[in-house]
């Protein structure tokens, strides 16, 4: 390379980064606004405002660090340390983070998981009701909604039941930040935020186009807006110098969706439907749809286009990595699927040479193709006991790392999850049991991920000891 090309990249460089930092106001300008206090008459404020009004929500707080910490703010919002919470098993992990800011009680729901179609199902409003039966000492539900998959829940029965009984109800909405652009379409879910949530989160920088780290909190009860800003300014998660690059993305990204989003989705709408047919007319692939619904699944995102390979003999880990070597990255795979995400950024080019790259894998000779694993998983673990809270679990000095061959029985100091099914098959605190240990051994051997584990092949597990 000669000096002239370096130079050129180092003047692009400098060039986009001028561009940017046009947008990167000091935060010591107070006209622009803080993420500290509602200033109305500011450029975020008025911006707080209008996002409210479009999402048809009382209020609307904008994070520049993702979703992640908003669930956190959620939670400290409405809980008080050592109440028991109801959480989806399949929550994201930062839901579980205030267990131990708190010293949270947690009751765990597992959702069901469609193993024809393989993928998590969503908490029913039954499951609901007879959890808070079990156990009326819950003082706020936290519901995922929709799943990875575009598998959304009857959202609006479960908060009927939470409402019933007096009890918050918190929506990790992250992958649904889209669905109010087409609020009334029989085509996708309901958006979150119409149920009766106290508080909504969603990364509009997952289904909206806006930047990396651009999330929402959507707050239904005007009573919690002041708790919500104690909680903001008293607990350190959010940055000082938070980025108005990231702002004006997000608040851009609304607008445009709020204009254009009913024509963008609906053209998005029009090509995954197109995706889908030709995947399903290809031998051994299959690409559910809202069709398959069924308890805990009542609406579903065809965005989200998950492609089953099961009939196909490979597993979705082998055809993530074909398709990979070709030049498509799926957002992730599973023993039985590859899950491809279509964003408003996707262009029909890309669509059909996914479909045409697909239905090269298949079709390759048996030979050249990697063969499904023989014996499948086996069924789902039991959830085990909780012997030890998350927080004691977190602060306690009395770790051992041991061999898994050696850990059944111990306290696991580690939460640890894989699709399937998508939920915590272990959470820290929880007796390690031989079901668990086989259920993610066999998973691992299969080419799964084993997210939270230390050791990522298993073959030793972090224990706590009582104190
Ligand atoms: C259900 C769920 N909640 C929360 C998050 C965290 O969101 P963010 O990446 O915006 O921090 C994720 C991330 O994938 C998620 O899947």
């Amino acid at each position: 390379m000669s000096a002239a090309d370096t130079c050129g990249w180092h003047e692009t460089l400098a060039r986009d980064l001028r561009t940017i930092a046009r947008y990167d106001h000091s935060v010591a300008i107070p006209e622009l606004g803080t993420l500290f206090r509602f200033e109305p008459g500011t450029a975020l404020g008025r911006a707080q405002r209008r996002t409210a009004e479009i999402y048809g929500v009382p209020f609307a707080y904008p994070s520049t660090n993702g979703t992640t910490p908003l669930n956190v703010l959620a939670l400290l919002t409405l809980l008080r340390p050592s109440d028991t919470v109801l959480i989806g098993r399949d929550a994201h992990v930062s839901v579980l983070a205030p267990l131990i800011h708190l010293g949270l009680r947690p009751v765990y729901l597992t959702p069901g998981y469609a193993a024809d179609l393989g993928v998590p199902l969503q908490i029913t409003p039954a499951q609901l009701r007879a959890a808070l039966d079990a156990h009326p000492e819950v003082r706020a539900v936290v519901l995922t909604y929709p799943n990875y998959f575009g598998v959304a829940g009857d959202l609006a029965g479960c908060a009927a039941v939470a409402r019933e009984r007096g009890v918050p109800l918190i929506v990790d909405s992250t992958h649904g930040a889209h669905l109010a652009f087409q609020p009334d379409s029989p085509d996708l879910p309901p958006p979150a935020e119409r149920s009766e949530a106290a508080i909504v989160t969603q990364s509009q920088h997952k289904t909206c186009g806006a930047l990396g780290q651009a999330s929402l909190a959507l707050i239904n009860d005007p009573g919690l807006i002041e708790r919500f800003y104690e909680v903001v300014n008293g607990t350190g998660f959010v940055s000082t110098s938070f980025s108005s690059v990231i702002l004006a993305s997000l608040f851009e990204s609304i607008w445009r969706l709020h204009r254009e989003g009913a024509a963008l989705i609906a053209e998005r709408l029009a090509m995954v439907a197109w995706a889908r047919e030709a995947i399903n007319r290809i031998p051994g692939l299959r690409s559910f749809d809202a069709t398959d619904r069924r308890e805990g699944f009542a609406a579903f995102d065809p965005l989200r286009l998950t492609i089953n390979v099961a009939a196909s003999g490979q597993t979705g880990f082998a055809v993530e990595r074909a398709l990979q070597s070709c030049g498509h990255y799926p957002e992730f795979a599973t023993l039985d699927t590859v899950l491809c995400l279509v964003t408003l950024g996707t262009a029909w080019e890309e669509l059909r040479g996914l479909v045409r790259a697909l239905a090269a894998i298949v079709a390759a000779p048996p030979g050249a193709r990697v063969r499904r694993p023989v014996p499948r998983l086996a069924a789902m673990p039991p959830q085990p006991r909780q012997l030890l809270s998350p927080r004691e679990v977190f602060y306690s000095q009395r770790r051992r790392r041991v061999a898994v061959g050696e850990a059944v029985g111990g306290i696991s100091a580690e939460t640890i999850a894989t699709y399937p099914p998508g939920s915590a098959l272990i959470v820290a605190g929880e007796e390690v049991t031989s079901e668990v240990l086989d259920f993610l051994r066999e998973a691992r051997a299969q080419g799964a991920t084993l997210k939270g584990a230390s050791d990522p092949d298993l073959t030793t597990i972090l224990l706590v000891d009582r104190d």
